[in-house]
This record gives C-alpha cells, sequence and structure tokens, in this order.
C-alpha cells in the first residue's frame, strides 16, 4: 500500500521523537512492502520563528489532502506572552478543529515490565489497561465569548456543547467499548454543570443503542481519585475536552510516564496522530525523551487510518518486547545513575525488536 503521511515535528521534543517514529515507519514499510511518503511540515513556535504564523496556509492544505498527519509537539515559552492567534497551542487546536477530528483516543495501558516504574504499587496497577475517548473540538478550548481584559482585570470562558457533538463522541466510545470489555465510563460535573447534565442524559440515551455495553456515570473529581486508587475499574472513559486533557496526563503517571501515552484524533476525515505529552521544553535537543509515545501513536495511525491491524500489534510487541529486555528512557528510571537509553537508542532497541519479532509473511 502507499500512503500519503504529513508529519509535522513541531516544537521542543517534538522532532526527536518523531524521528524515531519514522523510523519505526521505515521498518515496517520494508518489512511489509508499503510505501510512505512523507512531507513535512511546519506548526507551532518554530513555524511562528520561520513563516511568522503558527500554522502556514500550506501546512494547512498538505493536512487536508493527506492520508493521516503525524505530530510531535507544539508548545514554547518563548510566546507565553503572545496573543493567542500567535501562540504554538492555537496552531493545534485550529488544525483539530479544521480537520474536524472529534474524537481523541488515548490509550493508557500498563506495561508488565513497567509495574514498578510509577509512583503507585505494582499491586495496584498491575493489569490497568484502559482508553479515554476525549471530546476534543468543542467545549472551553473554543467556546464564544472568550477574552481577556488585562487593564480591567476580567476574563472569561465559555463552556457550551450541543446534543449533536455529545452524541457522535459517544458513538465513537460505545464502538469502542464493544471492542474491547464492554465499558463506558461518562465523566462530567452534572451536580454543579449544566453541560454536564446534557452530557450525561444524551450519554444515556446513546446507550440505548448499545445494550450489550455497561454505561456508568462518574463525577470527573471522583475520577481523579479512582484512576490512582483502582485503575484497572476502567475500560473506556468518555469525557469531555478539559476533563480529559487533565485525567490523560493522570493516567501517564499511573502507567509510568506520560512519555509512553499515544493518541488518535478522528472524525470527519483524515486522521491526527500525536503523542500526549507536550513539547517539554526543558528536554528539547538532548535526546533524552521517551520516544514511545510517538512511536505507538504512529501505530495507531496505521490502525485506525490505513487499517494496518497486524503492522500495528507488531509495533505494540515490538515496545513490549525491547521494554521486557530492560529498554529504558529517563523518564522511567529512578535515579539518573541507573542504566537508561537516549530517545535514539530507545528508537534503535525498538526497530531491532520488531525486526526480530514479525512473524513470517
Ligand atoms: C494535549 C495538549 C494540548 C491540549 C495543548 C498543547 C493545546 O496538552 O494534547 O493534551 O490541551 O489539548
Ligand atoms: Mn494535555
Amino acid at each position: 500500500m502507499t500512503k500519503r503521511i504529513v508529519v509535522l515535528p513541531g516544537d521542543g521534543i517534538g522532532p526527536e521523537v518523531v524521528d524515531a517514529a519514522l523510523s519505526v515507519l521505515k521498518a515496517v514499510a520494508a518489512r511489509y512492502g508499503h510505501r510512505f511518503d512523507l512531507t513535512s511540515g511546519d506548526i507551532g513556535g518554530a513555524a511562528v520563528g520561520r513563516t511568522g504564523t503558527s500554522l502556514p496556509p500550506d501546512t494547512l492544505q498538505a493536512c487536508r489532502s493527506a492520508d493521516a498527519v503525524l505530530l510531535g509537539a507544539v508548545g514554547d515559552p518563548a510566546y507565553d506572552a503572545a496573543p493567542r492567534e500567535q501562540r504554538p497551542e492555537f496552531a493545534l487546536l485550529t488544525l483539530r478543529s479544521a480537520l474536524g477530528v472529534y474524537a481523541n483516543l488515548r490509550p493508557a495501558k500498563i506495561w508488565p515490565a513497567l509495574e514498578g516504574a510509577g509512583p503507585l504499587t505494582p499491586e495496584r496497577v498491575a493489569g490497568t489497561d484502559l482508553c479515554f475517548v476525549r471530546e476534543l473540538t468543542g467545549g472551553l478550548y473554543f467556546g464564544e465569548p472568550r477574552g481577556l481584559d488585562t487593564v480591567a482585570g476580567n476574563a472569561v470562558n465559555t463552556l457550551r456543547y450541543s446534543r449533536a457533538e455529545v452524541v457522535r463522541v459517544a458513538d465513537v466510545a460505545f464502538s469502542l467499548a464493544r471492542q474491547r470489555r464492554g465499558l463506558v465510563t461518562s465523566v462530567d460535573k452534572a451536580n454543579v454543570l449544566e453541560t454536564s447534565q446534557l452530557w450525561r442524559s444524551v450519554v444515556t440515551d446513546v446507550a440505548a443503542r448499545y445494550p450489550d455495553v455497561r454505561l456508568e456515570h462518574l463525577y470527573v473529581d471522583a475520577c481523579a481519585m479512582a484512576l490512582t486508587l483502582d485503575p484497572r475499574r476502567f475500560d473506556v472513559v468518555l469525557t469531555e475536552n478539559l476533563f480529559g486533557d487533565i485525567l490523560s496526563d493522570e493516567a501517564g503517571a499511573v502507567v509510568g510516564s506520560l512519555g509512553l501515552l499515544p493518541s488518535a484524533s478522528l472524525g470527519l476525515g483524515v486522521g491526527l496522530y500525536e503523542p500526549v505529552h507536550g513539547s517539554a521544553p526543558s528536554l528539547a535537543g538532548k535526546d533524552v525523551a521517551n520516544p514511545i509515545g510517538a512511536i505507538l501513536s504512529a501505530a495507531m495511525m496505521l490502525q485506525h487510518s490505513f487499517g494496518m491491524a497486524r503492522e500495528a500489534a507488531d509495533i505494540d510487541a515490538a515496545v513490549g518486547r525491547a521494554l521486557a529486555e530492560g529498554a529504558r528512557t529517563r523518564d522511567l528510571v529512578s535515579h539518573e545513575a541507573e542504566p537508561h537509553l537516549t530517545c535514539s537508542a530507545m528508537a534503535g532497541r525498538i526497530v531491532e525488536a520488531f525486526e526480530a519479532g514479525v512473524s513470517p509473511a
């Protein structure tokens, strides 16, 4: 198969982790006889530096006509005081909205080799295997009116959801639960927020079309606690944009490192794939980042956009094997003195594990 991928390395550690993911994709292409045509584009602070805008029109145009988009990270403290339209994050939100990727899948599972790597005890985290379905193109991130009046000293953001927006993302969650363990936990703040009351009632309506899937509702504060006390109880966690942003970082800590988590943003057309972590400016350029989130995002791209389930499973198995053999990046060891690999060396170990592990064609 030939597929056209637009690659957006972005800011901070983005370029390093994207390079790592591309090295794995190269191995997949060679092994399975696929062709991946790669086009790079500018985005984020890196794009402002080069073109004066964080999402140049040619980047957006290329993304719209690609088979899939693979993104590293956006975010650069140099633009912290810049107006909203010039901030790197604005480019990512505009891209998500333009591509119509309303459902963001963020799987978080514990790798057996990493049961002791995080802050929680192995007994608590063993067997954790959940997937967030985060609404991605609505809520507080996009609601109008919005604004900051520094002179008057006040600011406003708007939390707004429509029935249609909740229905479509809930459908993604219930369909996914059918392929998993059949449980959807819908997370809201319906004891306080009207948007959450709408959310809860719409999700309950959608659930009627999936009698084989169990639905439970949980307040977001209780969910934050349950994620650390009993992460195994979760299968699919369905939630709105901002809650999903916050809870998915927490899940990163539960499974050992945010650097492990991939994501797939799906919706009306082209899929967008990016690790859950940010640009991590303090790590940039040092070849110390964990590339696994980006590598697994590439695997999700193969699965969801290209229908290459076997190739995706082979990447997943290669990551598991490299970890089982003791390969660790800095974020996965507790002391600098413990042996660990650079970002590029970890990618190399995963490529080796992939090449050693694929079943004969
Ligand atoms: C994420 C990130 C983004 C978000 C930022 C960079 C805009 O934190 O993908 O989780 O908040 O959605
Ligand atoms: Mn985030």
